[in-house]
């Protein structure tokens, strides 16, 4: 039997949502409607992104199933990500595997996979070289694969965990040839197969400082790895050591795309535009304004490539 919006227990739960549910600002697709039709179809032994809910027709749940689906709205208004319970997440059009064992991604960093998608598109290289780092699930890599289908695509993140579920992602979108690694930054890539040789290097790092991260909310805070947003003291740590990086791996004319945090993107800017190793510097920005994205492209002129 199939269950309609009049079903009582699915009237009891939404309206219990409708109530407590908090929806965080960086994940703006979820409602309590949407939310609760995905722990239901989970229930019923079908785990669907956002995304996919729409079109799926919920059947009637027995009396163990209906005590699970309470169990899990509590865990929901409990704080736990529903992309957690469900073991999905849309990203750019792709449906992703989540776990705690990386950043859930979000909507917001799809300006950096659009972005870096256009620049693949205007280096006009055969099988362009891109490199993503800080990858997380894969989502950016696993997004630029398919999008990119020429592209010749690579991730690692300092986190062991990270790069499994990287993985996992590779094999669950039918791209296994997308290939991750684990170490810090750039330092799985200090070979001659890379070195100079990189089109586009991608990057979305922890850019949050580490007192601002002690007072994130409890659903990122106590369930997403703090690695993913510990940029430390200042939030620029990491992004620091990018620009030092990025260099000697970028091919010349190629580009570097990262993403920074609110009001990263101005001093970013200037601080990239100071650097001989790099040519051109674009702010791009999001739908309110604000610089969520910086691209950089790699100097051509030999004997200006000296790291900053
Ligand atoms: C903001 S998350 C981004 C994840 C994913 N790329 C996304 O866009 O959703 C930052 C990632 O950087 C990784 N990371 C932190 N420090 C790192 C380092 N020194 N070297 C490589 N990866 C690092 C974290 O493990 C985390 O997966």
């Amino acid at each position: 039997m199939k269950v309609c919006m009049d079903h009582p227990l699915h009237q009891e739960l939404l309206a219990r949502l409708e109530r407590e549910l908090e929806v965080l600002p960086d994940k703006p697709d979820e409602t309590p409607r949407n939310t609760l039709d995905c722990l239901w179809a989970l229930v019923a032994g079908h785990p669907l992104a956002l995304s996919q809910v729409e079109a799926a027709e919920l059947v009637e749940l027995d009396r163990a199933g209906q005590e699970r689906l309470r169990q899990l709205v509590a865990s929901r208004l409990a704080n736990m990500p529903l992309a957690h319970l469900t073991g999905r997440q849309d990203f750019m059009g792709l449906v992703l595997l989540a776990s705690q064992a990386a950043l859930v991604p979000r909507r917001e960093t799809e300006l950096l996979g659009w972005s870096v998608l256009a620049k693949i598109e205007s280096t006009g290289a055969a099988r362009p070289l891109v490199v993503d780092l800080c990858t997380g699930c894969g989502n950016l890599a696993l997004a630029v694969a398919i999008h990119a289908p020429r592209a010749s695509v690579w991730g690692s993140d300092v986190s062991p965990q990270a790069v499994e579920l990287a993985r996992e992602n590779a094999r669950f979108v039918g791209r296994p040839d997308v290939t991750f690694v684990a170490g810090d930054l750039a330092e799985p890539f200090d070979h001659p197969d890379f070195l100079g040789r990189v089109d586009v290097l991608i990057c979305n790092p922890p850019y949050i400082s580490s007192a601002k991260v002690d007072t994130m909310c409890a659903e990122i805070r106590e369930h997403e790895p703090r690695l993913a947003f510990d940029g430390g003291p200042f939030g620029v740590q990491i992004l620091l050591r990018l620009l030092k990086d990025a260099p000697r791996l970028l091919k010349p004319g190629g580009w570097l795309l990262f993403e920074v945090g609110l009001g990263q993107g101005g001093p970013m800017h200037k601080r990239l535009a100071g650097l001989p190793a790099f040519a051109e510097v674009e702010s791009i920005r999001d739908v309110k304004g604000d610089i969520r994205v910086l691209a950089a492209r790699r100097s051509a002129i030999a004997g200006v490539d000296r790291p900053a």
